[in-house]
């Protein structure tokens, strides 16, 4: 199936909360790239008409001509034609565990890049057991947790990495969630978390104290993510793995309570001025000694995640960013089709197109 002729990116799942956010900032982003077509997919025509009248009418942007396609994923058929028409396939039909096999196996029948915002760590594991040796065939990428769950986390160990001066051994990673008072104001008027429900989630989350604070452990997608990066890395470098415990700090337990919920589906505007913030302390060993010590090295560094609803616009802005970049850049990637098995300490490089 020729790739030649395609449209760049289709956002599937567009009339979605999450995907709605995506068309809205790839009409804003795609500016800087003009060259980059796009078009937008799911089952509804008219909820598609309106997604992209709406962002028209909100942004002043004419986004009349961008090209509708109708795809089910109850129908395979459809899913494949929409795969096939582009060369990066941007997924926002969640939950992934119910829709998303069907659309990867498309997208590896189509030659397509894949790219989506799942958290679901069985649905990742599950591709990554069936579709890992097809996807490399294909020469593709399929490349889940592009949002806000887990881009942060994930960039943050590297930039820790990178900027420690030594050898990274483990970071503790703090999620600190700050809203302005008026979401707390809205969110408690709209109910949508009870006093009742924190506390229970409390009580199953292991409340502690570490570094003198109040924390949780942070029940998202994030260790499982950084997990993974790690162990190909292991594979692919034979890179010593960095170990990663993400917390959610209860800086302010009220707050913290309802950025717990904000994952769920918050009214329009709900999280405008909210941010998030990574404290990610590194520990392990300075230049020059020996790894088999006790790590004598620490290092705090600061991931911020903030501005106008940083949960679905950042989100939105990543999964979009991480699309593009195989677009534009897939030469920095690392390859598809070559790989590496460890055997012992040697590695065997091979070729499997
Ligand atoms: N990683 C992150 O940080 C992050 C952040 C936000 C969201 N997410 C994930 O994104 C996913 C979507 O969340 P959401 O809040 O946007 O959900 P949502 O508003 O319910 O949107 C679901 C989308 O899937 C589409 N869909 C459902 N069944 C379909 C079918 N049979 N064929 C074609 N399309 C179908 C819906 O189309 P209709 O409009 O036609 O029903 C809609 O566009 C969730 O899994 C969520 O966990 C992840």
């Amino acid at each position: 199936m020729s790739t030649t002729n395609r449209l760049d990116l289709v956002i599937l799942g567009a009339t979605g909360f999450t995907g709605k956010h995506v068309v809205n900032e790839l009409a804003r982003i795609g500016k800087n790239y003009p060259d980059i077509k796009w078009a937008v997919a799911g089952r509804n025509r008219n909820k598609l008409e309106s997604v992209l009248q709406d962002i028209s009418e909100k942004t002043g942007d004419d986004l009349s001509k961008i090209e509708i396609i109708i795809a089910d994923v109850e129908d395979k058929i459809s899913i494949k034609d929409v795969c096939c028409r582009a060369r990066v396939v941007v997924n926002c039909c969640g939950p992934f565990v119910q829709y998303g096999e069907v659309v990867v196996s498309a997208a590896i029948d189509c030659k397509t890049h894949y790219v989506d915002v799942s958290g679901e760590t069985q649905f990742i594991d599950l591709l990554e057991e069936k579709y890992d040796q097809s996807a490399r065939k294909a020469g593709i990428y399929i490349i889940n947790a592009c949002g806000l769950s887990s881009i942060p986390a994930d960039f943050g160990v590297s930039f820790l990495e990178q900027n420690f001066g030594g050898t990274l051994n483990s970071v503790e990673s703090y999620l600190i969630t700050n809203f302005p008072p008026r979401i707390m104001v809205e969110g408690r008027r709209n109910g949508i978390i009870r006093y009742s429900s924190w506390v229970s989630i409390i009580n199953r989350c292991l409340l502690h104290k570490n570094l003198n604070k109040w924390c949780l452990p942070f029940p998202g997608a994030d260790s499982f993510v950084v997990h993974r990066t790690q162990r190909h890395l292991l594979a692919t470098d034979n890179k010593r793995p960095v170990q990663y415990k993400p917390r959610l700090l209860l800086k302010h337990p009220k707050f913290c309570s309802f950025g717990l919920v904000t994952y769920g589906d918050p009214n329009e505007g709900m999280m405008d001025g909210a941010c998030f913030q990574y404290e990610m302390l590194g520990s392990g060993w300075d230049e020059g000694t020996d790894v088999r010590t006790t790590p004598d090295k620490r290092l705090v560094a600061r991931v911020s995640v903030s501005g106008v609803d940083p949960a679905y616009v950042g989100t939105a802005v990543a999964i979009i960013f991480s699309a593009i970049t195989i677009i534009k850049e897939k030469e920095k990637l690392p390859p598809t089709f070559v790989l590496f098995i460890l055997s012992n300490e040697h590695r065997i490089p091979f070729d499997n197109q």
